[in-house]
């Protein structure tokens, strides 16, 4: 039985899950070989269920260490300290570096070569606790959501297109005036809510539950990448949206990692400024369909 396991797993080939879902008819959620454009070999978790299914896993937005403010493991910031003269930090939000390893998704950073690869449609976002085990992912999950608008067609496909047409970089444009795109969310676990209740108290006055929005400026003019399950209306983005350029001005370098300033009122308090300690020690998982 593993043998064919194995044999089944090289048997399809195919750019991406939704690919496998629709020309092999594959529905089991797992590890599945994916090929690149230039011919990459890699191996991706297919998410088989959610909504019909289809989503490839190309990236994890991991926290190793909030109190490390631009530092090792800071790979969707920088991992370079806050420097103004670094204003888009590590790059990796429009670059082609990879890092990390499915089974470790919620361990680390992880980014694949779908990432740039993958011409998709939607965005899926499971926010699931640290260090639990791929066939654990979904009960372990405290917020689950995705896309259903095809937004990214008109982004370019995929991510990496989108965040070179909106480049996460300190001083590339301001608060409210030059935010990417804030797209709808369907739930598949949570609800608008409970979505809100993870950020700090006075962070919920300064965003509207039910969307996902990307590239944003606080009010220093800090990029931020991704304001998950959010749209902003005030500028504070620091304390709810994740990934960043390398420049975080305010109290700097206080506000600078991948978590930016989740911790601004302390460490998961949940109080004022500062996010939920489950939603400071969860990685933010990233699918395409
Ligand atoms: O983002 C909040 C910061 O700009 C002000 O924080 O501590 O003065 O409420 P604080
Ligand atoms: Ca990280
Ligand atoms: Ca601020």
């Amino acid at each position: 039985p593993d043998a064919e396991k194995l044999l089944d797993k090289v048997r399809y080939v195919a750019r991406s899950c939704k690919e496998l879902k629709e020309k092999y008819n594959v529905h089991e959620d797992g590890l599945y070989y994916l090929l690149t454009a230039n011919s990459i070999l890699y191996e991706a978790f297919c998410d088989m269920t959610t909504a019909g299914g289809g989503w490839t896993l190309v990236a994890s937005v991991h926290e190793n260490n909030l109190y490390g403010k631009c530092t090792l493991g800071d790979r969707w910031s920088s991992q370079q300290g806050d420097n103004i003269n670094l204003p888009e930090g590590d790059g990796t939000w429009s670059n082609k570096v990879i890092f990390g390893s499915p089974e470790a998704a919620t361990s680390d950073d992880y980014k694949n070569p779908g990432y740039y690869d993958i011409t998709a449609e939607d965005v899926s976002v499971w926010h699931t606790r640290n260090n639990a085990n791929m066939e654990d992912w979904t009960a372990n999950s405290i917020l689950r959501y995705h896309t259903e608008t095809s937004f990214l067609t008109l982004q370019g496909g995929n991510l990496y297109h989108l965040f070179k047409r909106y480049p996460v970089r300190f001083n590339a444009g301001v608060c409210n005036e030059d935010k990417g795109p804030t797209v709808p969310i369907v739930y598949d676990y949570g609800n608008a809510q409970t979505t809100a209740e993870l950020y700090g108290l006075n962070s919920r006055a300064l965003f509207t539950a039910g969307f996902i929005t990307f590239r944003v400026f606080n009010t220093e003019k800090a990029a931020l990448a991704i304001c998950s399950g959010v749209s902003p209306t005030g500028c504070h983005t620091e304390h709810f949206c994740v990934g960043g350029g390398g420049h975080f001005p305010e109290g700097a370098p206080r506000q600078c990692g991948d978590f930016a300033s989740f911790d601004w009122s302390g460490y998961g308090t949940n109080q004022a400024w500062s996010a939920s300690r489950e939603m400071t020690e969860s990685a933010m998982l990233l699918f395409y369909r």
